[in-house]
């Protein structure tokens, strides 16, 4: 699944509804940034999903955000962007993570057809030269590897976040970067004392449901023009706009999939003993 330098020839451009041009995968058959695009929704998704702009305004350390799945750096772009757009002086560290920079290159190669790269030339290329790179007023880093390994390592340099932009594959063709396992493992790699998001665009109720019993709070995030809604999780309740409370465990007591996602087990209904643990956590008889 992440091994670098077998993907070499492995990514097409594809037009999408809206217009926009977009990087498809050939080896997972999925689309980087579907229907809308990758700069529409890297900023309804990522950008507002997780109030960067607000949030780094009051910040009183650098902020920082984690990319997991740079890929070909849209959702950094997006970042990138509404950063330089601020008026006040930012401190902020962009730590993108990826198995492989070979999105980015083939990316790179073709900047004029995907057009937001045309002005993140330089720094895209001298994050794959060398890893890091000054971007407009944000400090971008680039973390090749296994992100799971990553998360396993002893404790490293890299600051713990502020927000997390979650973008690595859907859980049907990269199933172990959303397991309870995986993200209880994240979520105890965070920081309690700095309120961080996590922003994806599933909106499935295993998801949610595997990530609130990881210790997130979960909401619905907003809709990208794909999907009628997303998910925003969080470590502080506060972060969310909508946050799913007692009434949505109908949903998953109904669902035929509402089980959290497990290395070891298929999907499918949700245990009573999982279920106890989200009453525990959301309320609700
Ligand atoms: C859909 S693409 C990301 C698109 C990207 N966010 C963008 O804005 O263009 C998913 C990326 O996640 C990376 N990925 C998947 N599993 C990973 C893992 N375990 N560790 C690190 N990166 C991973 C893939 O190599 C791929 O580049």
């Amino acid at each position: 699944m992440c091994v670098e330098g077998r993907m070499s020839r492995a990514f097409s451009l594809v037009k999408v509804a809206s217009g926009a041009v977009s990087l498809r995968s050939l080896e997972h058959g999925e689309t980087f940034h579907p229907v809308v695009g990758p700069m529409a929704e890297a900023r309804a998704l990522h950008v507002a999903g997780s109030r960067i702009v607000e949030r780094v305004g009051k910040s009183a350390h650098p902020f920082v955000i984690w990319d997991v799945g740079l890929g070909a750096a849209a959702n950094a772009v997006a970042v990138l962007e509404a950063l330089a757009d601020l008026s006040d002086p930012v401190r902020a560290e962009l730590h993108s993570f990826d198995c492989t920079g070979e999105p980015l290159e083939f990316a790179l190669h073709h900047a004029d057809e995907l057009g937001y790269l045309a002005k993140w030339h330089a720094a895209g290329s001298s994050l794959l030269a060398s890893g890091r790179a000054v971007a407009g007023r944000v400090d971008w880093h680039f973390h090749r590897g296994d992100f799971r390994e990553f998360l396993w390592a002893p404790r490293t340099a890299v600051p713990a976040p502020d927000a997390i932009l979650y973008d690595p594959y859907s859980p049907e063709s990269n199933r172990s970067m959303w397991t309870l396992e995986h993200f209880t493992r994240l979520h105890a790699r965070l920081d309690p004392a700095r309120p961080c998001t996590l922003t994806n665009y599933s909106r499935s109720t295993s998801v949610r449901v595997t990530l609130l019993l990881a210790g997130f709070h979960v909401g619905l995030g907003g809709a990208t023009g794909e999907k009628d809604q997303t998910t925003v999780a969080a470590t502080h309740r506060e972060l969310l706009t909508q946050p799913l409370g007692a009434e949505w465990l109908g949903r998953v007591e109904r669902s035929t999939r509402g089980a959290p996602l497990r290395e070891s087990r298929s999907p499918g209904p949700i245990s009573l003993g999982d279920l106890a643990a989200l009453r525990a956590k959301l309320g609700g008889k």
